[in-house]
């Protein structure tokens, strides 16, 4: 069985089709990056896999399970977990806090109420305890614990982009959807950045799926690319078959402007 596989998939905003029957397949345990010039629909197809977006056509199916159309938080709880484009994390909580947020779908006492309200030994207590030693185990992972407490609207933008995975990794997620997780890095940033999604792939066993513009960091760390210009596949491939395509290279260079940026 194919562990995450989207067909045909389509969708438009009135007349403009920002999917036009895109199909891909991931396998398991893979890094899978997705490519293509800005307004491409990159962003959309992430839409459509976590349920923001309806696709109009198309099916998705995760782990033989058809998810289209599905609400976001019920594709959360299958295990699909994503970060923005542009950071969304709650600025005036701690680092921690917004963590532990993460873990809202796991919550069966609602959240924070435990430890306050009943004690450590009633059963919210108990639960709250265990979404802690999750939250402490995903800020080892990612080297968190000096900004643990520290409110996260003040943290630097690297620093925030890595508190954003740790959120994602909290809901413990088996495919991972990353849409420019190195956006506005410098290059140091984004050497840790790649070094933090490899750790995620080796030792946690997540898929994932990355939207990326930094082709240096697309060709290093992805088995398969898929790449896409105005919502259809251009080709699918390895990152030497993708790298070395008239079309992907006619898409960034263009003849008579360039659309995106290729590094
Ligand atoms: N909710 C929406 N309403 C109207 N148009 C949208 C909406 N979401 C995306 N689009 C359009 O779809 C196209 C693809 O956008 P997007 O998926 O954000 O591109 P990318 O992430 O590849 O840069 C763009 O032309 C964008 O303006
Ligand atoms: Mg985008």
């Amino acid at each position: 069985m194919t562990f995450f596989q989207v067909e045909k998939l389509s969708i438009a905003f009135g007349g403009l089709e920002a999917l036009v029957d895109v199909d891909f397949q991931v396998q398991k345990g893979t890094i899978f990056a997705i490519i293509g010039p800005n307004g491409a629909g990159k962003t959309t197809l992430f839409n459509c896999i976590n349920g923001i977006y309806s696709p109009d056509k198309g099916l998705i199916t995760f782990n033989g399970q058809e998810i289209q159309g599905k609400k976001p938080d019920r594709i959360a709880k299958l295990g699909i977990a994503r970060t923005f484009q542009n950071i969304e994390l709650f600025s005036r909580l701690n680092t921690m806090e917004n963590l532990m947020l993460g873990r809202h779908t796991f919550m069966k006492s609602g959240l924070f109420h435990g430890a306050f309200m009943w004690g450590r030994r009633s059963f919210a207590g108990r639960e709250e305890v265990t979404h802690r030693r999750k939250v402490e185990e995903i800020i080892d992972l990612l080297d968190l614990q000096a900004v643990r407490d520290k409110l996260v609207g003040g943290l630097p933008y690297g620093t925030q982009k890595r508190v954003e995975l740790g959120r994602a990794l909290a809901l413990e997620p088996k495919l991972l959807l990353l849409d420019e997780p190195s956006a506005g890095m410098n290059s140091e940033e984004k050497q840790d950045m790649i070094f933090w999604i490899k750790d995620i792939q080796d030792e946690l066993g997540v898929t994932i799926l990355l939207i990326e513009h930094d082709m240096k960091m697309v060709m290093d760390i992805s088995e398969r690319i898929l790449a896409i210009n105005f919502g259809s596949a251009i080709t699918e491939g390895t990152p030497e078959e993708v790298q070395r395509h008239p079309g992907v290279l006619k898409a960034y260079l263009g003849e008579d402007e360039a659309v995106g940026d290729i590094t």
